[in-house]
């Protein structure tokens, strides 16, 4: 009988998008992506607690996330099935990334939950493992083993670390619409097919050590006129920041998230402050660097 299990709380962080370069559709019916993805503070939080052997117990005070389809209860059996380890988890799960938002929450808490587990049962899985299982369950899960600043490709789960970003101050915000993902890259046209220039010069950028005070021309989302087309509350959402003072304004993943990325926190707060005044749903944020992806 091993030993029980201490009791451990680990964060799972939302990403932005950058930039986000569709290139084209795959054979397989995905799209083929370039992005720039990076790790925010705004994070969920997950307990581990002992159970009985072999047993998963999984709850969230979002009570319709709760369910054993959630990517943590999926990631939790996945682990079990392919190690074959008997081990059990009661898992909490405290939601504070709004859920379904193109800010990776879901995703980010499956993410967590593989590299919680595979340390706290104790399984010796690699890095390259973690990200295999990753991808089975989502496009963007690998990116959240990585975390920080990194370059995305394929169709989402290419992940390759670059040196962390300048940090910056963030306004997240969420307009009042639900977007799904599916249908935003159906509603697609190849008129919003680029050869990945955004994420290549900002990539560039980046691994050059050289970036300069960033500005609206360096953040860029292919899907965000679509999204502002078909669902006017989010370009309603991004007039009122505009009205707040943003100067920049960009969609994260498939939205409706907006962000304002601010050099300082005196802008950051101005801007969160008018928002909020103005009815808008939002946070005041910041980037995190790779090494605190989980703290
Ligand atoms: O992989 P994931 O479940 O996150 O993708 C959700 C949906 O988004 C897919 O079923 C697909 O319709 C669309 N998608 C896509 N190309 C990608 C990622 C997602 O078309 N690279």
């Amino acid at each position: 009988m091993p030993a029980p299990l201490p009791p451990t709380f680990i964060h799972a962080h939302a990403k932005l998008n950058l930039t986000l370069d569709v290139l084209g559709k795959r054979a397989d019916g995905y799209h083929a992506l370039a992005s720039v993805m990076q790790s925010i503070a705004l994070h969920d939080t997950l307990a581990l607690w002992p159970a009985p052997e072999g047993e998963i117990t999984f709850t969230c005070d979002v009570p319709e996330l709760g369910g054993a389809e959630n990517l943590v209860a999926r990631a939790a059996r996945r682990l079990q099935a392919v190690t074959g380890c008997a081990r059990g988890a009661r898992i909490e799960l405290h939601k504070q990334i709004p859920a379904q938002g193109g800010l990776g929450g879901g995703s980010s808490d499956g993410a967590a939950a593989l590299v919680a587990l595979n340390r706290w049962w104790d399984l010796g899985l690699n890095q390259a493992q973690l990200i295999e299982m990753a991808a089975e369950l989502g496009s963007d899960v690998p990116f959240f083993i990585v975390g920080g600043t990194a370059l995305i490709e394929g169709r989402g789960e290419v992940v390759t670390s670059l040196p962390n970003l300048v940090p910056l101050w963030l306004v997240v915000a969420k307009p009042e619409v639900s977007v799904p993902t599916p249908g935003v890259f159906r509603a697609l046209t190849p008129a919003a097919w680029s050869d990945g220039r955004a994420t290549r010069d900002l990539v560039a950028l980046i691994r050059a050590g050289t970036l300069p005070a960033l500005n609206d021309a360096h953040f860029f989302n292919a899907l965000e006129a679509g999204v502002m087309r078909d669902y006017p509350a989010v370009a309603t959402t991004r007039d009122l920041l505009q009205q707040a003072g943003a100067a920049c304004v960009r969609m994260s993943g498939s939205g409706p998230t907006l962000y304002v990325p601010c050099a300082t926190l005196a802008e950051a707060t101005r801007v969160f402050q008018a928002a909020q005044t103005l009815g808008v749903q939002c946070w005041l944020t910041h980037t995190i660097p790779s090494e605190t992806k989980f703290e």
